[in-house]
């Protein structure tokens, strides 16, 4: 199996990289990553000198690089995206050009190809805000924010084109990932690498929106299940099983920190702010997937992986502009 991995420098595709490569002693992959400011080599320090391995910089976007990349290979898994919310409240028009259009790229070269599968990685984010109960994949999409409805342009396309070419590709929606290696703006690293520096802790509105926790390797191995078992045309919902408030989020990294919560400083909301995420995930449950790490364990053992690894996050925090220049123009004005 040759696979190509698009967006695998960051948080979720390096994990899947690393993993796959230590599974299948026969697998390749080619990893095709922008490097944007969440991209990252340090995360597959691991593999860079893996024969099996190749990395090669450029952006899906660019139909001539995706074919080069592309040559040969019998799947595509698309990781690559622009993922911060937050982000795409300030600034969408990066997320309209990678999550739509690179994604109709990625599938024009499925068919131009005949590249066997195509794993599009969306998230839970395109349903929306689910006050009540837990939604299935029939569910309707209605996304809330930028960063949301871009993610569901590229959902629909996935469909619309299996629909209309048979292209043989199918879509993972995830839900809120968290394990090393996360780009320090995301809420659990970033109040975990806050905490460790004796900074506050910016809790948005009443602390009380819920997400469904999924330890990062699960979801890795779920996009490998339905690469591996997933039906063309589907999508499949992963879950963590795990649904807290971010207050009680925050609880844990300060228990775990020994630090009292002095440090939570109450932030203005974000806007649009979706209450809480639950997913049905009964479809690769009755496949036969479920996730494996038990949360509480996962979580300390992440905070502690924050604390032993400083040299990964300060580089992103101070070795470049961007965390600085986004730490100002985001939360100067949320204080
Ligand atoms: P990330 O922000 O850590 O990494 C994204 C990667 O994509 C980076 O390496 C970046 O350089 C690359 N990239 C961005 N634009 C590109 C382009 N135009 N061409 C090529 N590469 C480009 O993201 P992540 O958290 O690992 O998320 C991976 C995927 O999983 C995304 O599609 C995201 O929507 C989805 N997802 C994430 C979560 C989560 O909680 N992190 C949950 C559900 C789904
Ligand atoms: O649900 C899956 C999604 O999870 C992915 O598709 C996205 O790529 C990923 O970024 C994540 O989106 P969220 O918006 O849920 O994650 P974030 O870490 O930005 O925020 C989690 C919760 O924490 C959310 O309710 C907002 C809150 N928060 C976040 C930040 C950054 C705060 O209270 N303060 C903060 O400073």
């Amino acid at each position: 199996m040759k696979l190509l991995v698009c967006g695998g420098a960051g948080f979720i595709g390096s994990a899947f990289i690393r993993r796959t490569l230590a599974k299948h002693p026969d697998w390749q992959i080619n990893n095709l990553d922008k490097l944007t400011y969440a991209g990252n080599l340090d995360n597959l320090r691991e593999v860079e000198d893996d024969p099996r391995y190749r990395f090669v910089q450029g952006d899906i976007v660019d139909s001539e690089v995706v074919l080069e990349a592309a040559q040969g290979v019998d799947a595509i898994v698309n990781f690559a995206a622009e993922t911060h919310v937050d982000r795409s409240i300030a600034e969408p028009e990066a997320f309209l050009y990678t999550d739509i259009i690179g994604t109709h790229t990625l599938l024009e070269a499925v068919r131009e190809l005949g590249i066997s599968r195509m794993v599009q990685v969306s998230t839970d984010e395109v349903y929306g805000s689910i006050e009540e109960g837990s939604c299935d994949e029939a569910y309707p999409i209605a996304p809330s924010s930028p960063y949301s409805a871009s993610k569901a342009g590229g959902d629909l396309q996935v469909m619309a084109d299996h629909r209309t070419y048979g292209t043989p590709a199918m879509i993972t929606r995830g839900s809120n990932t968290y394990g090393p290696h996360q780009y320090p703006e995301k809420l659990i690293p970033l109040f975990v690498t806050n905490a460790l520096e004796g900074e506050q802790l910016p809790l948005y509105g009443d602390g009380l929106n819920v997400r469904d926790w999924l330890h990062v390797d699960d979801h890795a191995d779920g996009i490998a299940f339905v690469l591996e078992h997933g039906e063309p045309g589907h999508a499949y919902n992963i879950g963590g099983g795990n649904e807290r408030t971010n207050l009680e989020i925050t609880g844990i990294i300060l228990d775990e920190l020994d630090l009292s919560d002095d440090i939570i400083q109450r932030v203005l909301d974000r806007p649009g702010h979706d209450r809480r995420y639950s997913l049905d995930c009964a479809r690769l449950a009755d496949m036969g997937w479920a996730p494996q790490v038990e949360f509480e364990q996962g979580l300390r053992q992440t905070i502690r992986w924050y604390r032993d690894n400083q040299w990964w996050w300060k580089k992103i925090k101070y070795g470049t502009e961007d965390f600085a220049e986004w730490k100002k123009r985001w939360y100067e004005e949320r204080i």
